[in-house]
């Protein structure tokens, strides 16, 4: 098949281009589109075939439930059973927006959907060709990342057709995401409500809203038979092996620094993904580096991330090394949990 790409404008989609993507979702095709975080793969949320086929090109488990977007919270009423109060102050604060709330859900929503959970996870998408296709189509869309299982998620276009170009119908192509990680999945069919994934809003902004928010610890599994965002571990990793130097304790930058200068001596090729202060002491080695942006801007550090990961990876090397985060603070916390997941091995704390 051949996969149809159209450019739109990020802030006025053409209107045309939007249209033909809203009829091909509506005949059950699959289009990658923009959301502020990341590309995702669209497809009818209420379609069990073109869902089926979703979950099928990415070569996802039918164990990982996918997220399901609409225009507004409104439009949200008709797959939840319930709205909390909680809800209706989040939205009102962070929807349109890198957010996404656990509920319980409707019968109307194929449990394919919700990989057989009793719960329904929605988010209301702020990129502007997003929110047109939504309202264009007049559909819930299932959008997972436009990735394959276990790559990094994309963040431009060229990243969607690397991986799925031929298999999938559509790409709306308005060039690079802003935020770079996911959105955050809170879960508020718990009380009080538990951070499943963390991502693009920040904890200390929902706590703004909702004091009594939960994170839940990294690594830890998911209760019960729910699938959730960190019971797939490596979930966002490169092909080639790499060693996160986790920790802010002088030795463990130390080790970072040895393990690299060692495998260079061994006439080992090494990547490192650092931020640029990380990155002075083997600016003299050669080193591929990729150069993450200042410590001091962790939004420019999640926005470069996942395409990072991208170049290193196809930069046939045989190891990447990269440096973990000072602090959990922000949006460091979505950052280190992306790093941590695509570690093949974790060094440090
Ligand atoms: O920013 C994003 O969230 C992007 C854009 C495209 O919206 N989407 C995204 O989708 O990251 P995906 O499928 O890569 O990740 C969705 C996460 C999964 O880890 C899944 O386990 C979790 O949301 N999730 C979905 N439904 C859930 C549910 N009912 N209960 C708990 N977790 C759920
Ligand atoms: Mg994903």
């Amino acid at each position: 098949m051949v996969t149809e790409i159209l450019i739109v404008d990020p802030v006025e989609p053409d209107r045309t281009a939007i249209a033909r993507a809203a009829a091909c979702l509506r005949r059950g095709g699959l289009v990658a589109f923009p959301t502020e975080t990341v590309y995702g793969l669209g497809a009818h949320a209420l379609d069990r075939t073109a869902v089926a086929r979703l979950f099928e090109v990415k070569g996802r488990p039918p164990n990982d439930p996918l997220i399901v977007h609409v225009a507004a919270l409104e439009e949200a009423a008709a797959l939840v059973t319930r709205v909390p109060d909680a809800a209706r102050d989040l939205a009102a604060r962070f929807w349109p927006g890198p957010l996404t709330l656990v509920f319980p859900r409707a019968e109307a929503v194929p449990t394919d959907v919700t990989a057989g959970l009793d719960t329904v996870a929605i988010r209301v998408p702020a990129h502007p060709v997003a929110h047109a296709l939504l309202v264009a189509a007049r559909l819930p869309i299932a959008a997972p990342s436009a990735n394959l299982f276990s790559r990094p998620s994309p963040t431009r276009a060229i990243h969607v057709v690397d991986d799925l170009g031929g298999r999938i119908d559509m790409v709306l192509d308005a060039g690079p995401t802003s935020v770079g990680v996911e959105s955050t999945v809170l879960d508020l069919t718990q009380d009080p409500p538990v951070v499943l994934r963390p991502g693009a809003v920040t904890v200390e902004a929902l706590r703004g809203v909702v004091p009594s928010v939960r994170v839940r610890p990294p690594g830890a599994a998911a209760s019960g038979a729910m699938a959730s965002p960190g019971l797939l571990d490596r979930h966002y990793a490169p092909r080639t092996p790499m060693t996160l130097y986790d920790g802010r304790s002088a030795s463990t930058r130390a080790a970072l620094v040895e393990a690299i200068a060692e495998a260079v001596a061994a006439g080992r090729r090494v990547g490192l993904l650092a931020t640029s202060e990380h990155a002075l002491p083997v600016r003299h080695l050669p080193v591929v580096i990729a150069d993450l942006g200042s410590e001091r801007d962790p939004g420019q550090v999640a926005s470069r991330l996942y395409a990072a990961l991208r170049e290193l990876d196809a930069a046939q090397l045989d190891l990447i090394v990269a440096q973990g985060p000072e602090t959990d603070e922000g949006l460091w916390r979505a950052v280190h949990d992306r790093l941590r997941r695509a570690a093949t091995r974790v060094v440090g704390s």
